[in-house]
Protein backbone atom coordinates (compact mmCIF):
# COMPACT_ATOMS: atom_id res chain seq x y z
CA UNK A 1 0.00 0.00 0.00
CA UNK A 2 1.16 3.37 -0.57
CA UNK A 3 1.41 6.01 1.85
CA UNK A 4 1.02 8.49 -0.77
CA UNK A 5 -1.87 7.72 -2.62
CA UNK A 6 -5.29 6.84 -0.52
CA UNK A 7 -5.14 3.23 -0.26
CA UNK A 8 -7.96 1.58 -2.63
CA UNK A 9 -10.69 -0.41 -0.20
CA UNK A 10 -12.51 -3.62 -1.54
CA UNK A 11 -15.48 -4.65 1.26
CA UNK A 12 -16.24 -8.39 0.57
CA UNK A 13 -19.91 -8.74 2.21
CA UNK A 14 -23.17 -5.91 1.99
CA UNK A 15 -24.59 -6.23 5.05
CA UNK A 16 -24.59 -4.40 8.25
CA UNK A 17 -21.41 -4.53 8.98
CA UNK A 18 -19.80 -4.41 5.27
CA UNK A 19 -21.96 -1.67 4.37
CA UNK A 20 -20.96 0.30 7.98
CA UNK A 21 -17.07 -0.33 7.09
CA UNK A 22 -17.51 1.04 3.00
CA UNK A 23 -19.45 3.90 4.33
CA UNK A 24 -16.87 4.83 7.15
CA UNK A 25 -13.72 4.36 4.69
CA UNK A 26 -16.04 6.98 1.61
CA UNK A 27 -16.57 9.40 4.36
CA UNK A 28 -12.58 8.95 4.76
CA UNK A 29 -11.84 9.77 1.36
CA UNK A 30 -10.93 6.43 0.10
CA UNK A 31 -12.60 4.56 -3.11
CA UNK A 32 -14.31 1.48 -1.45
CA UNK A 33 -15.68 -1.50 -3.82
CA UNK A 34 -18.22 -2.92 -2.57
CA UNK A 35 -19.15 -6.71 -3.48
CA UNK A 36 -21.82 -9.00 -2.60
CA UNK A 37 -23.40 -12.07 -4.46
CA UNK A 38 -26.82 -10.65 -3.56
CA UNK A 39 -28.02 -8.05 -5.69
CA UNK A 40 -30.60 -7.08 -2.76
CA UNK A 41 -27.89 -7.10 -0.55
CA UNK A 42 -25.84 -4.47 -2.26
CA UNK A 43 -29.70 -2.96 -2.82
CA UNK A 44 -29.70 -2.52 0.67
CA UNK A 45 -26.43 -1.90 2.12
CA UNK A 46 -26.22 1.25 -0.39
CA UNK A 47 -29.57 2.51 1.07
CA UNK A 48 -28.28 2.14 4.60
CA UNK A 49 -25.33 3.52 3.65
CA UNK A 50 -27.70 6.38 2.46
CA UNK A 51 -30.12 6.66 5.77
CA UNK A 52 -26.98 6.46 7.83
CA UNK A 53 -25.21 9.71 6.39
CA UNK A 54 -28.38 11.74 5.97
CA UNK A 55 -28.67 11.19 9.99
CA UNK A 56 -25.17 12.16 10.01
CA UNK A 57 -25.93 15.46 7.93
CA UNK A 58 -29.06 16.12 9.87
CA UNK A 59 -26.72 16.08 13.22
CA UNK A 60 -24.63 18.48 11.47
CA UNK A 61 -21.50 16.09 11.06
CA UNK A 62 -21.42 16.26 7.38
CA UNK A 63 -22.44 18.50 4.60
CA UNK A 64 -25.23 17.49 2.40
CA UNK A 65 -22.16 18.14 -0.64
CA UNK A 66 -19.42 15.54 1.29
CA UNK A 67 -22.53 13.07 1.43
CA UNK A 68 -22.52 12.79 -1.78
CA UNK A 69 -19.15 12.58 -2.44
CA UNK A 70 -18.94 9.64 -0.11
CA UNK A 71 -21.48 7.45 -1.73
CA UNK A 72 -19.97 8.60 -5.18
CA UNK A 73 -16.91 6.96 -3.94
CA UNK A 74 -18.56 3.41 -3.09
CA UNK A 75 -18.76 1.15 -6.66
CA UNK A 76 -21.19 -1.97 -5.59
CA UNK A 77 -20.86 -4.71 -7.65
CA UNK A 78 -21.64 -8.42 -7.69
CA UNK A 79 -18.39 -9.17 -9.69
CA UNK A 80 -15.34 -10.25 -7.91
CA UNK A 81 -12.69 -9.33 -10.63
CA UNK A 82 -13.72 -5.47 -9.81
CA UNK A 83 -12.01 -6.19 -6.65
CA UNK A 84 -8.57 -6.80 -8.86
CA UNK A 85 -7.28 -2.97 -8.46
CA UNK A 86 -7.57 -2.90 -3.83
CA UNK A 87 -5.08 -2.27 -1.33
CA UNK A 88 -6.91 -3.30 1.58
CA UNK A 89 -9.73 -6.57 0.82
CA UNK A 90 -11.71 -6.68 4.14
CA UNK A 91 -14.60 -9.27 4.05
CA UNK A 92 -17.44 -9.13 5.55
CA UNK A 93 -19.71 -12.12 4.72
CA UNK A 94 -21.57 -14.30 6.98
CA UNK A 95 -20.18 -15.63 10.15
CA UNK A 96 -19.58 -19.36 8.66
CA UNK A 97 -16.01 -20.77 8.64
CA UNK A 98 -16.98 -23.07 5.43
CA UNK A 99 -18.68 -19.89 3.72
CA UNK A 100 -15.48 -17.47 4.69
CA UNK A 101 -13.36 -20.23 3.13
CA UNK A 102 -14.92 -20.68 0.31
CA UNK A 103 -15.24 -16.67 -0.29
CA UNK A 104 -11.09 -15.76 0.18
CA UNK A 105 -10.20 -19.00 -1.85
CA UNK A 106 -12.09 -16.84 -4.53
CA UNK A 107 -11.16 -13.42 -3.65
CA UNK A 108 -7.16 -14.61 -3.34
CA UNK A 109 -7.55 -15.60 -6.62
CA UNK A 110 -8.35 -12.26 -8.20
CA UNK A 111 -6.38 -10.04 -5.13
CA UNK A 112 -3.30 -8.24 -5.96
CA UNK A 113 -0.29 -10.13 -4.32
CA UNK A 114 0.51 -7.36 -1.92
CA UNK A 115 -2.94 -6.29 -0.74
CA UNK A 116 -3.62 -6.14 3.37
CA UNK A 117 -6.35 -9.08 3.66
CA UNK A 118 -8.90 -9.11 6.51
CA UNK A 119 -11.69 -10.39 8.14
CA UNK A 120 -14.51 -8.92 10.50
CA UNK A 121 -15.18 -12.05 12.30
CA UNK A 122 -15.99 -11.99 16.20
CA UNK A 123 -15.95 -15.32 16.35
CA UNK A 124 -13.45 -17.63 14.43
CA UNK A 125 -10.02 -17.95 14.00
CA UNK A 126 -8.64 -15.75 11.89
CA UNK A 127 -5.57 -17.95 11.41
CA UNK A 128 -8.16 -21.13 10.24
CA UNK A 129 -9.34 -18.64 8.10
CA UNK A 130 -6.00 -17.34 6.75
CA UNK A 131 -4.76 -21.39 6.26
CA UNK A 132 -6.61 -21.47 3.26
CA UNK A 133 -5.46 -18.10 1.49
CA UNK A 134 -2.19 -19.00 0.74
CA UNK A 135 -0.43 -15.70 1.86
CA UNK A 136 -1.40 -15.88 5.94
CA UNK A 137 1.23 -13.25 6.75
CA UNK A 138 -0.58 -10.62 5.02
CA UNK A 139 -3.58 -11.73 6.59
CA UNK A 140 -4.82 -10.34 9.89
CA UNK A 141 -8.37 -9.34 11.43
CA UNK A 142 -9.89 -6.20 11.18
CA UNK A 143 -12.60 -6.27 13.61
CA UNK A 144 -14.81 -3.41 13.45
CA UNK A 145 -18.12 -2.52 16.10
CA UNK A 146 -21.36 -2.23 15.07
CA UNK A 147 -22.71 0.54 13.92
CA UNK A 148 -19.72 1.02 12.62
CA UNK A 149 -20.32 5.15 11.36
CA UNK A 150 -20.59 5.06 15.08
CA UNK A 151 -18.14 3.32 16.97
CA UNK A 152 -14.15 4.29 16.98
CA UNK A 153 -12.98 0.97 17.84
CA UNK A 154 -11.00 -1.59 15.59
CA UNK A 155 -9.32 -4.43 16.53
CA UNK A 156 -6.08 -5.31 14.69
CA UNK A 157 -5.91 -9.61 15.46
CA UNK A 158 -2.72 -11.04 14.87
CA UNK A 159 -2.90 -14.38 13.62
CA UNK A 160 -0.20 -17.09 13.75
CA UNK A 161 1.41 -16.00 11.05
CA UNK A 162 0.56 -12.45 10.49
CA UNK A 163 3.58 -10.66 9.69
CA UNK A 164 4.56 -7.56 11.95
CA UNK A 165 4.44 -5.62 8.74
CA UNK A 166 1.08 -6.41 7.88
CA UNK A 167 -0.01 -5.42 11.86
CA UNK A 168 1.65 -1.84 11.24
CA UNK A 169 0.05 -1.63 7.55
CA UNK A 170 -3.28 -2.55 9.31
CA UNK A 171 -2.50 -0.31 12.42
CA UNK A 172 -1.91 2.50 9.82
CA UNK A 173 -4.89 2.24 7.99
CA UNK A 174 -7.28 2.21 10.37
CA UNK A 175 -5.86 5.21 11.93
CA UNK A 176 -6.16 6.76 8.08
CA UNK A 177 -10.28 6.00 8.29
CA UNK A 178 -10.11 7.72 11.89
CA UNK A 179 -10.69 4.97 13.77
CA UNK A 180 -8.75 3.58 16.95
CA UNK A 181 -6.75 0.25 16.73
CA UNK A 182 -5.59 -1.73 19.50
CA UNK A 183 -3.99 -4.77 18.84
CA UNK A 184 -5.01 -8.32 20.19
CA UNK A 185 -3.64 -12.08 19.72
CA UNK A 186 -6.11 -14.81 17.80
CA UNK A 187 -7.76 -15.70 20.93
CA UNK A 188 -11.48 -16.28 21.21
CA UNK A 189 -13.56 -12.97 21.89
CA UNK A 190 -10.34 -11.06 21.16
CA UNK A 191 -10.49 -8.37 23.98
CA UNK A 192 -13.97 -6.48 23.85
CA UNK A 193 -16.26 -9.56 23.60
CA UNK A 194 -14.12 -11.53 26.31
CA UNK A 195 -14.73 -9.12 28.75
CA UNK A 196 -18.41 -7.72 27.83
CA UNK A 197 -19.67 -11.54 27.01
CA UNK A 198 -19.06 -12.88 30.25
CA UNK A 199 -20.36 -9.42 31.96
CA UNK A 200 -23.48 -9.61 30.07
CA UNK A 201 -24.15 -13.02 30.70
CA UNK A 202 -23.73 -12.49 34.42
CA UNK A 203 -26.65 -9.99 34.16
CA UNK A 204 -28.95 -12.58 32.98
CA UNK A 205 -28.09 -15.37 35.77
CA UNK A 206 -28.75 -11.94 38.46
CA UNK A 207 -32.51 -11.88 36.34
CA UNK A 208 -33.08 -15.36 36.73
CA UNK A 209 -31.35 -15.62 40.23
CA UNK A 210 -33.76 -12.78 41.56
CA UNK A 211 -31.49 -10.61 42.38
CA UNK A 212 -33.24 -8.09 40.91
CA UNK A 213 -36.06 -6.69 38.20
CA UNK A 214 -34.18 -5.87 34.82
CA UNK A 215 -35.05 -2.47 35.05
CA UNK A 216 -32.68 -2.28 38.58
CA UNK A 217 -30.34 -4.33 37.08
CA UNK A 218 -30.09 -1.97 34.27
CA UNK A 219 -30.17 1.09 36.14
CA UNK A 220 -27.71 -0.01 39.20
CA UNK A 221 -25.03 -0.14 36.52
CA UNK A 222 -26.08 3.11 34.34
CA UNK A 223 -25.80 4.76 37.72
CA UNK A 224 -23.77 3.03 40.00
CA UNK A 225 -21.14 2.20 37.48
CA UNK A 226 -21.53 4.82 34.77
CA UNK A 227 -22.40 2.68 31.96
CA UNK A 228 -24.09 4.11 28.93
CA UNK A 229 -26.44 1.40 28.54
CA UNK A 230 -27.86 -1.27 30.99
CA UNK A 231 -26.47 -4.75 30.24
CA UNK A 232 -29.81 -6.15 29.50
CA UNK A 233 -30.83 -3.37 27.46
CA UNK A 234 -27.39 -3.68 25.64
CA UNK A 235 -28.55 -7.67 24.97
CA UNK A 236 -31.59 -6.20 23.49
CA UNK A 237 -29.74 -4.17 20.91
CA UNK A 238 -27.30 -6.92 20.27
CA UNK A 239 -30.00 -8.95 19.90
CA UNK A 240 -30.28 -12.46 22.19
CA UNK A 241 -29.47 -14.58 19.22
CA UNK A 242 -26.26 -12.56 18.99
CA UNK A 243 -25.18 -12.67 22.67
CA UNK A 244 -25.71 -16.20 22.80
CA UNK A 245 -24.24 -17.11 19.82
CA UNK A 246 -20.89 -15.26 21.30
CA UNK A 247 -21.70 -17.02 24.74
CA UNK A 248 -21.59 -20.70 23.28
CA UNK A 249 -18.85 -20.03 21.12
CA UNK A 250 -16.86 -18.64 23.93
CA UNK A 251 -17.80 -21.68 25.96
CA UNK A 252 -16.65 -23.81 23.44
CA UNK A 253 -13.54 -22.77 23.06
CA UNK A 254 -12.49 -21.75 26.79
CA UNK A 255 -13.80 -24.79 28.33
CA UNK A 256 -13.88 -22.29 31.45
CA UNK A 257 -17.13 -22.21 33.51
CA UNK A 258 -16.36 -18.66 34.04
CA UNK A 259 -18.11 -18.71 30.66
CA UNK A 260 -21.12 -20.29 30.91
CA UNK A 261 -24.27 -19.73 29.22
CA UNK A 262 -27.15 -18.48 31.19
CA UNK A 263 -30.20 -21.09 30.06
CA UNK A 264 -32.50 -17.80 30.44
CA UNK A 265 -30.68 -16.13 27.74
CA UNK A 266 -31.57 -20.01 25.35
CA UNK A 267 -34.88 -19.98 26.54
CA UNK A 268 -35.63 -16.55 25.37
CA UNK A 269 -33.52 -16.81 22.11
CA UNK A 270 -35.89 -20.42 21.15
CA UNK A 271 -39.09 -18.41 22.29
CA UNK A 272 -38.59 -15.54 19.78
CA UNK A 273 -37.43 -13.07 21.81
CA UNK A 274 -34.40 -12.14 20.22
CA UNK A 275 -34.61 -8.17 21.77
CA UNK A 276 -35.64 -4.75 19.86
CA UNK A 277 -35.31 -6.82 15.89
CA UNK A 278 -37.99 -8.36 17.03
CA UNK A 279 -40.04 -6.18 19.29
CA UNK A 280 -39.73 -8.17 22.92
CA UNK A 281 -36.24 -9.47 24.65
CA UNK A 282 -35.78 -8.25 28.26
CA UNK A 283 -38.13 -5.78 27.46
CA UNK A 284 -41.12 -5.11 25.00
CA UNK A 285 -40.69 -2.62 22.28
CA UNK A 286 -43.24 -0.91 19.73
CA UNK A 287 -41.69 -0.68 16.82
CA UNK A 288 -39.35 -3.67 15.55
CA UNK A 289 -35.76 -1.91 14.54
N1 LIG B 1 -23.41 -7.59 13.30
C1 LIG B 1 -22.51 -7.28 14.24
O1 LIG B 1 -22.82 -6.67 15.28
C2 LIG B 1 -21.06 -7.63 14.01
C3 LIG B 1 -20.06 -6.96 14.73
C4 LIG B 1 -18.72 -7.24 14.48
C5 LIG B 1 -18.39 -8.21 13.54
N2 LIG B 1 -19.38 -8.87 12.87
C6 LIG B 1 -18.97 -9.88 11.86
O2 LIG B 1 -19.13 -9.31 10.57
C7 LIG B 1 -19.45 -10.34 9.63
C8 LIG B 1 -20.72 -9.95 8.90
O3 LIG B 1 -21.75 -9.76 9.83
P1 LIG B 1 -23.06 -8.92 9.47
O4 LIG B 1 -23.78 -8.70 10.75
O5 LIG B 1 -22.71 -7.76 8.60
O6 LIG B 1 -23.84 -10.00 8.59
P2 LIG B 1 -25.01 -9.78 7.53
O7 LIG B 1 -25.80 -11.04 7.52
O8 LIG B 1 -25.71 -8.47 7.77
O9 LIG B 1 -24.23 -9.62 6.13
C9 LIG B 1 -23.51 -10.65 5.55
C10 LIG B 1 -23.46 -10.39 4.05
O10 LIG B 1 -22.56 -11.34 3.45
C11 LIG B 1 -23.09 -11.64 2.17
N3 LIG B 1 -22.51 -12.89 1.70
C12 LIG B 1 -22.76 -14.14 2.13
N4 LIG B 1 -22.04 -15.04 1.43
C13 LIG B 1 -21.31 -14.31 0.55
C14 LIG B 1 -20.37 -14.64 -0.46
N5 LIG B 1 -20.07 -15.91 -0.69
N6 LIG B 1 -19.80 -13.65 -1.17
C15 LIG B 1 -20.13 -12.35 -0.92
N7 LIG B 1 -21.02 -11.97 0.02
C16 LIG B 1 -21.61 -12.95 0.72
C17 LIG B 1 -24.58 -11.71 2.37
O11 LIG B 1 -25.28 -11.59 1.15
C18 LIG B 1 -24.82 -10.55 3.33
O12 LIG B 1 -25.10 -9.36 2.62
C19 LIG B 1 -19.52 -11.64 10.43
O13 LIG B 1 -18.28 -12.28 10.34
C20 LIG B 1 -19.78 -11.14 11.86
O14 LIG B 1 -19.29 -12.04 12.84
C21 LIG B 1 -20.70 -8.60 13.07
Amino acid sequence: MSETRPPKVAVIGAGTMGSGIAQACAVRGLNVTLFDTQAEALQRGLKGMDASLARIVRKGGLTEAAKRAALGRVKATADLSGIGDADVVIEAVFEDLTVKREVWGRVAEVAEEGALLASNTSSLPITEIAAGVGRPERFCGLHFFNPVPVLPLVEVVRAQRTSEETVERAKTFVERIGKTPILCDDKPGFIVNRLLIPYLSDAVFALSEGVGSAEDIDTAMKLGANMPLGPLALIDLVGLDVALAAAESLHREFQDPKFRVPPLLRQLVRAGKLGRKSGEGFYRYEETA
